[in-house]
């Protein structure tokens, strides 16, 4: 109540201050916008003002959307000429008529050219279109109007096209750098061909080079607006005639609808980010829009590209060659080093223009970054297939070989027929790529593009470029790995904005789709859980595709439990609260009400301890990505661990919940003894650890099964009833072990009685007789911990 008494007496003496958003949308002849006040539309959808940029002392005039917390201009009146006098005004000129800035009496900037108005009742108002329009209020006839001069950003409402009658045209034009409004290299227009074809170019330095295919049915052949994943919606629209021709859209659901042409000549989509033009086209028509270029230089492979990297490079690619030129922009220096065949690589010099370019040894691919280095970023070519060229030549050759011999013409003839439906083949495929490569926003601006599955929140994956995740990884440098697992190596890598992740590639065979393998990421997306480690996103890539986790510092529980000296850092009450996460997550997975996953490879190595040694549970999608693949007769395929598996799973294929429980008794049975179920020895007999247990506990010895490292922070009731129901797991009969749930009420509840456990599979008691199939898993055994995962080849 005090508060709101001191406020109000506050806001009395300064109401301005209190709610300066609500402040005047129009200026008057006479009056005087300074540096420190703004105009604010009636609906206090867009603000009008001076902005500065960082470390300049530039100043400049713009419209930005009020709420926009990150205030990108939507509008620019003086890019090409900042402003540094720290008094400077716009205002109406009473004596020209023109909206100008100026400084005392000097014009620094004419913001209006337009000669069609003079007059004494004036007015210049911000609308809550973002339109800033100069008016006759006489005979209410607009004089000018920011609309009809854009500049890097189209609003709704805002035309894009040309006006037949007038001449008048309006375009986008890129900024020169994130920094510096300046017109840049990029222009987009709309440029329709004839009444069916109409569509959007962009062109760069006056040449066209991409194009967003024509308008169809509210999106664009190569610019996926309104695809069925985006979260913002569009109305697109045209207008074509002989007196105007132009494109216009409105947001559907977005809060700030904008498109902005980038500096580096891509559309973002102002409100989710997604960007639809590749960071940079080759010239190759490879069905993404970009433009063809005739004039390719014979040294580069289609497959080529440029790759993000932070840091320094290692000697052996010093030598470099400078071009302070300011007007020299990133993409100039990629054109720049794509057509200079001993190029290997550029930057630009942090005022972000001017090109250093990189030359070296030609093996492209030998290069390493020094990560601490300078981060400044970088850009390298890399060549993911440069066996390629290779197989170009040999074409070639026996073309010649062909037309020498003519007797050949036939069957080359039908090999070039081959070759065209293989090559449409690899074209439509690289177009689906492609579809995804725009959903995934490459990787100029703005590397990620956040699908989401029905607004539905928290469940959003975010889809990486392959150059980012390149560079996350430094090209999967082997320092970078973190092992290797079930369904491919893993990877330690740090996005440009410092995140940390572990980075998944999945083996090239699993066959999927593009389509079912997104749809899956989705779903398992939406798993949540404090115990699963989370799924951040993905990255498709031709063949290759990887998963982004976060990324876990503390390694896996069997770095830990397995080791003599790291093992008594867990002490009982951490292993207890590891056993209890890892039954929690288990029991999500499994009763998760919209899909049972069933995890098929829980083990010690599957679970990551985050700081404060609070298990998470990896590799749980794998299972339900291979598995929508399987057919009925692959379900022989058995991917697991052996040790781990069930005896159903690991010797007829068939898997359930319950195999899952097998599995988590094991690894509690490991957790408790700080052992390893496999190449485990007791008095000279080959007893595994599961029996090794079950006969302990059949003496009446349980006890003597704790890890000794344990002795003085155990809790003997609950490590008694810990190892019980770790027997129950292991039971020999799917049916007699409990579900998840069952194993958590029985861990947690210390008075519930529990069943006396059946013979626990693969017990290879002393004296019992062994079956056929329980020697040949103890003959497996050794082998030990080894993760078999057989793929089927395809
Ligand atoms: C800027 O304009 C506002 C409102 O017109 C005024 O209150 C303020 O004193 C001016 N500031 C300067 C530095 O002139
Ligand atoms: C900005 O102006 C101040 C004083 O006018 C000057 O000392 C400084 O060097 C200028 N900074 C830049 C980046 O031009
Ligand atoms: C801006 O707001 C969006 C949500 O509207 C949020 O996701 C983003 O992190 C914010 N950015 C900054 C720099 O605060
Ligand atoms: C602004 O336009 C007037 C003519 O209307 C011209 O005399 C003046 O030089 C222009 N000023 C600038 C800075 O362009
Ligand atoms: C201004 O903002 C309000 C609230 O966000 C919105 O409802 C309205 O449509 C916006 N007006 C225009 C012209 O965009
Ligand atoms: C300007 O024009 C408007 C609308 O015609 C009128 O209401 C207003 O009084 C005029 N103001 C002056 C100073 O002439
Ligand atoms: C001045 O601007 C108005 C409104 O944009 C336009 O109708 C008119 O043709 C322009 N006149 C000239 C001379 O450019
Ligand atoms: C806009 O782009 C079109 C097509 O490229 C071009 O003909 C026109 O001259 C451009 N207009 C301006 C003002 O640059
Ligand atoms: C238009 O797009 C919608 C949604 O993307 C789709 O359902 C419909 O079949 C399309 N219609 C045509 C004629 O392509
Ligand atoms: C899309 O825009 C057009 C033209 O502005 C309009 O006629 C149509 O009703 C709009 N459709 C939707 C779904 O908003
Ligand atoms: C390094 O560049 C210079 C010119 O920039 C050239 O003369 C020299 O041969 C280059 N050295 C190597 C090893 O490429
Ligand atoms: C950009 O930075 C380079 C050095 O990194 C410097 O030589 C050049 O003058 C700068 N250019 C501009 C326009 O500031």
């Amino acid at each position: 109540m005090i508060y709101l008494i001191i406020f109000t007496i506050l806001c009395t003496n300064l109401i301005i201050n209190c709610f300066p958003a609500t402040g005047v949308s129009t200026i008057n002849i006479g009056d005087q916008l300074n540096r420190t006040s703004q105009l604010v539309s009636p609906g206090r959808n867009f603000t009008l003002g001076f902005f500065p940029i960082t470390d300049t002392n530039n100043t400049y005039l713009g419209i930005w959307y009020t709420n926009d917390n990150q205030s990108r201009k939507v509008w620019v009146a003086n890019p090409s000429i900042p402003i540094t006098s720290s008094s400077s005004v716009l205002m109406i000129d009473p004596g020209t008529s023109k909206l100008i800035i100026a400084t005392g009496g000097t014009t620094l900037v004419n913001i209006s050219n337009n000669e069609s108005g003079r007059g004494s009742n004036l007015t210049a108002t911000l609308e809550d279109t973002g339109n800033f329009h100069l008016k006759d209020e006489t005979d209410n006839r607009i004089l000018w109007q920011s609309f009809d001069h854009p500049t890097n950003v189209l609003l709704p409402d805002m035309k894009l096209g040309s006006d037949l009658r007038t001449g008048q045209s309006w375009n986008l034009t890129s900024w020169m750098s994130n920094e510096k409004p300046d017109l840049g290299a990029f222009m987009l227009s709309w440029e329709p061909d004839g009444e069916k074809s109409q569509r959007l170019m962009i062109r760069r330095r006056g040449q066209p080079y991409w194009t967003s295919g024509d308008l169809d049915n509210q999106t664009f052949e190569f610019m996926s607006v309104n695809n069925p994943f985006s979260q913002f919606q569009y109305n697109l629209s045209y207008v074509y005639n002989d007196e105007e021709r132009y494109f216009s859209f409105h947001g559907i659901n977005g809060v700030q609808p904008m498109w902005i042409l980038t500096p580096q000549g891509q559309i973002i989509d102002g409100d989710s980010s997604a960007t639809w033009v590749p960071e940079f086209c080759y010239g190759y028509d490879s069905g993404n829009g970009c433009v063809a270029d005739s004039n390719l230089p014979q040294c580069r492979n289609e497959d080529d590209m440029f790759s993000h990297l932070n840091g320094d490079f290692t000697p052996g690619m010093t030598n470099s060659s400078v071009d302070d030129n300011p007007d020299l922009i990133n993409s100039d220096c990629m054109v720049r080093c794509w057509n200079d065949c001993s190029c290997l690589g550029f930057t630009t010099s942090s005022n972000e223009t001017g090109c250093v370019i990189w030359t070296g040894a030609k093996s492209v691919n030998n290069f390493s970054v020094n990560p601490q280095g300078n981060s400044v970023q970088k850009y390298v070519l890399i060549s993911p297939n440069p066996s390629k060229g290779n197989a170009k030549n040999r074409i070639w050759a026996s073309i010649f070989a062909a037309i020498f011999l003519a007797l050949f013409c036939i069957g080359l003839l039908r090999y070039l027929k081959k070759r065209k439906v293989r090559r449409e083949e690899e074209r439509r495929q690289k177009r689906e790529d492609e579809y995804f490569l725009e959903l995934m926003a490459s990787d100029g601006f703005n590397d990620e593009t956040v699908l989401q599955s029905n607004g539905r929140k928290g469940s959003e994956l975010i889809v990486f470029s392959f150059a980012s995740i390149a560079a996350a990884t430094t090209d999967f440098a082997s320092e970078n790995k973190l092992g290797e697992g079930g369904f491919g190596p893993v990877y330690k890598g740090i996005l440009r904005d410092k995140r940390e992740v572990a980075i998944k590639r999945l083996s090239r065979t699993s066959g999927q789709g593009l389509v079912e393998f997104k749809n899956e990421l989705i779903l398992i997306a939406k798993l949540q859980h404090t115990n699963l480690v989370r799924v951040l996103g993905c990255c498709i890539h031709g063949e290759d595709k990887m998963l982004v986790y976060e990324y876990m510092p503390n390694k896996s529980l069997d770095f830990f439990i397995f080791d003599e000296t790291r093992k008594a850092l867990l002490d009982w009450p951490k292993r207890w609260n590891i056993i209890e996460g890892i039954a929690q997550g288990m029991l999500y997975l499994h009763k998760y009400s919209r899909m049972r996953v069933i995890h098929r490879d829980l083990k010690a190595s599957n679970v990551l301890l985050d700081e404060s040694m609070n298990p998470k549970i990896a590799d749980f999608g794998m299972a339900r990505i291979f598995k929508q693949n399987e057919t009925e007769a692959m379900t022989r395929r058995v991917v697991g661990t052996y040790g781990y598996m069930s005896p159903e799973y690991a010797m007829e294929g068939t898997f359930s919940v319950k195999s899952d429980v097998f599995s988590f008794g094991v690894l509690t049975l490991e957790i408790v003894s700080g052992r390893r179920n496999t190449s485990f020895s007791y008095l000279d007999k080959t007893v595994n650890l599961i029996g090794y247990a079950w006969e302990l506990w059949q003496q009446g010895d349980a006890l003597d099964f704790e890890d000794p490292t344990l002795a003085n922070t155990c809790v003997v009731p609950q490590l008694l009833r810990t190892i019980h129901v770790a027997l129950l797991c292991v039971q020999e009969n799917a049916t007699d072990r409990p579900v998840m749930s069952d194993v958590i009420s029985m861990l947690i509840n210390d008075t519930m009685s529990l069943p006396t456990p059946k013979r626990p599979a693969f017990f290879i008691g002393t004296g019992a007789s062994r079956s056929t199939s329980t020697k040949r898993m103890s003959d497996d055994h050794s082998v030990n911990n080894i993760t078999i995962t057989e793929m089927e080849a395809r």
